[in-house]
């Protein structure tokens, strides 16, 4: 099956629920690990919408990748609440571990800032390939990360 093949049968699965382009995108991203120029052109060919239109909506929502990611995403808390109680000592030690700053990747890693994964008040928190993890420490990383 080619790569439009399956973002076709996504996107018709989804042309008549609500929220059916964001529906689709996101699962084209699941199965895919992003949304390709040829994917989007597909979803808006079942949406029957131009592709500026599709390319706004991937390119506005970040976790709408467009190309090929890592396999693991690291994500710390940067906002305020996680700061209060420790995020930005957290995001050291977590940038130490990876050897990467935040907005970095390699071959294995992406970490990422984030501005709240709605665990204010277990904070610092972090999230790892879509875990959320709170009251974070780089011991959490060290036990998500795979082998
Ligand atoms: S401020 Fe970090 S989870 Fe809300």
């Amino acid at each position: 099956m080619e790569p439009g093949d399956s973002a076709r049968a996504i996107a018709l699965r989804n042309k008549d629920r609500v929220g059916g382009v964001l529906r689709a995108l996101r699962e084209i991203v699941l199965a895919h690990g992003h949304v390709s120029r040829d994917q989007e052109h597909v979803v808006a060919d079942v949406f029957n919408l131009s592709h500026a239109e599709i390319r706004g909506v991937v390119s506005f929502y970040h976790d709408l990748k467009t190309t090929p990611q890592p396999p693991v995403e690291v994500r710390v808390c940067q906002a305020e609440a996680c700061q209060a109680v420790g995020g930005r000592e957290l995001t050291a030690r977590v940038e130490a571990l990876l050897g990467l700053r935040l907005g970095e990747a390699n071959d294995s890693v992406v970490l990422s800032a984030v501005y709240c994964l709605g665990l204010c008040a277990q904070g610092p928190a972090m999230m790892v390939n879509g875990r959320p993890l709170a009251r974070a420490d780089e011991r959490d990383l060290r036990a998500e990360m795979p082998p």
